[in-house]
């Protein structure tokens, strides 16, 4: 199962696309996470990629294609995988679909995870991520068992350096701008699904595993 999670930045993209992996065990590819990844390491993409993100822009396409044309070439990813928040210009989709073409795959379903600007505004500021593993948590309604500690690893969480309010207000503004024309590219192919991303996270998955099992059958 090859599958794009679309949806504005704190729809829940992460989240559904975890549960998503685990269910199917396929593997999670999130840009964000590896660019947050060579952040943390310090390496040249990192320090690139940086700049962009601290002030709630794109990173160039030049340096998002190819990191994740040639992760889709991995034996992990033979028995499909989750795309979250790649790809999400025009320009990314087409160099996707030209390598999927290369070895004759398709993309089986691109899934809007549908959330309104309010609603995510209000969401950001209460989520908290393990800059260790990369699990995701909101202190009201997706709390960590011990507060302040990922369940996963025991490492403290942190605020996204992204998270703050003006940030957040930008990436909404460059998501509406160049990632939601998506919404028709793959509607017009006949794969777009959308599911609503403001209900309860478990309630959002139950849908998605729906449609895919529909598309599956
Ligand atoms: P990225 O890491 O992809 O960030 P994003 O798209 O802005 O999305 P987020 O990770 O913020 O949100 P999400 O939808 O995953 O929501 P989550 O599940 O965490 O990208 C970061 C940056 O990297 C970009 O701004 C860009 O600069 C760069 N970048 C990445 N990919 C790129 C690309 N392809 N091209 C160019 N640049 C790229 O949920 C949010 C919060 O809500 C959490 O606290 C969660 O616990 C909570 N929550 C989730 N679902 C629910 C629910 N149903 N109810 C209540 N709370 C919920
Ligand atoms: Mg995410």
């Amino acid at each position: 199962m090859r599958i794009i999670l679309l949806g504005a930045p704190g729809a829940g993209k992460g989240t559904q696309a975890k549960k998503l992996s685990l269910k199917y065990n396929i593997p999670h590819i999130s840009t964000g996470d590896i660019f947050r990844a060579n952040i943390k390491n310090g390496t040249e993409l990192g320090i690139k990629a940086k700049e962009y993100m601290d002030k709630g822009l794109l990173v160039p396409d030049e340096l998002v294609v190819e990191l994740v044309t040639v992760r889709l070439t991995q034996e992990d990813c033979k028995r499909g995988y989750v795309l979250d928040g790649f790809p999400r210009t025009i320009p990314q989709a087409q160099a996707l679909d030209i390598a999927l073409d290369r070895t004759g795959e398709r993309i089986d379903c691109a899934i809007e995870v549908d959330a309104s600007d309010m609603a995510i505004i209000k969401r950001m500021s209460g989520r908290r991520a393990c800059p260790v593993c990369g699990a995701t948590y909101h202190i009201v309604s997706i709390p960590p068992r011990k507060e302040g500690i990922c369940d996963n690893c025991g490492a403290e969480l942190i605020l996204r350096d992204d998270d703050k309010p003006e940030t957040v207000q930008k990436r909404l503004e460059v998501y509406h701008e160049q990632t939601q024309p998506l919404l028709s590219y793959y509607k017009d192919k006949g794969i777009l699904k959308t599911v609503d991303g403001v209900k309860d996270a478990d309630e959002t998955f139950k849908d998605i595993v729906a449609i895919l099992g529909a598309i599956s059958a």
